[in-house]
């Protein structure tokens, strides 16, 4: 069971950034990536849409051996994540939108959330971010985004002038605290960040992912303790090119 690996799922690339904070911390544990690219975006579908899905990507994860699946999708979490835990025997991590991180950070109590329209819609979502008393959360739907940076253009100025739009109206009310709530806007972190500036921190909770990843393997006594050689493999229904560009040529990816 140890040497089995952890599955990851995403509507695409997007869930690379948290499949990256998960080997940093796990180097020797084997891993299998799903690429849904076909089903992208994740974010404008009904949410029954939603969970049939990421109830096909569990399958199809457990079907290869998997011993944990991290849920590598804010969308997905957020909307399906119960559902999976019912179903399903295994262990799962999932990702939503790290707003407790942002609000212990903050000074002025204002933070922004840019995540999808299926995300910023869920039951989930709306219990964490009502229940606070004394912070103002500006929403904002990426309407858009995913798509570009499916696409394989992390920078372009198409991807920028977008971004310009959804971030400005939260600069301009004055938060100091942004939460990513799209695994994707993770690989353009570097852009959005030229676009806020250095008086709004990116809050990443990628890196609470990875030690909530850790935490259970040990808990459930499944760390790889085999000495054999790691393998890490992409599989998607999409396009190979942008998952090379974020993984490398070296690391194969395989078309399903
Ligand atoms: N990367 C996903 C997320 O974290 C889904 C984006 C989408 O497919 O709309 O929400």
């Amino acid at each position: 069971m140890s040497i089995s690996p952890i599955g990851f799922f995403d509507s695409g690339i997007g869930g690379i950034s948290v499949w990256k904070e998960v080997v940093k911390l796990l180097p020797r544990e084997n891993t299998i990536y799903l690429a849904d690219s076909k089903n992208s975006p994740y974010g404008s579908k009904a949410i029954s849409e939603i969970q049939d899905i990421s109830f096909k990507n569990t399958k199809w994860l457990i079907e290869r051996g998997c011993k944990l699946i991290v849920v590598a999708c804010n969308t997905a979490t957020t909307n399906s994540i119960k559902l999976l835990r019912e179903k399903f025997e295994i262990p799962f991590v999932g990702i939503e939108p790290g707003i407790k991180p942002a609000i212990k950070e903050s000074k002025n109590g204002k933070i922004g959330v840019l995540a999808t329209r299926g995300t910023l819609s869920s039951e989930l979502f709306e219990k964490t971010s009502q229940s606070i008393f004394g912070i103002d959360i500006i929403e904002k739907e990426g309407d858009g985004i995913v798509e570009i940076i499916e696409s394989g253009e992390f920078e372009n100025n198409e991807l920028e002038s977008l971004l310009r739009k959804y971030l400005n109206p939260m600069i301009d009310y004055g938060i100091d605290q942004l939460v990513l709530g799209c695994t994707h806007y993770f690989i353009v972190k570097d852009l959005i960040k030229k676009i806020v500036g250095n008086k709004i921190t990116i809050t990443n909770y990628n890196v609470a992912v990875a030690a909530q990843v850790k935490r259970i393997l040990e808990e459930e006594k499944t760390v790889n303790i085999e000495k054999n050689k790691i393998y890490n493999d992409f599989f998607t229904n999409g396009n190979k090119f942008a998952i090379k560009l974020l993984i490398g040529n070296e690391k194969s990816v395989n078309t399903i």
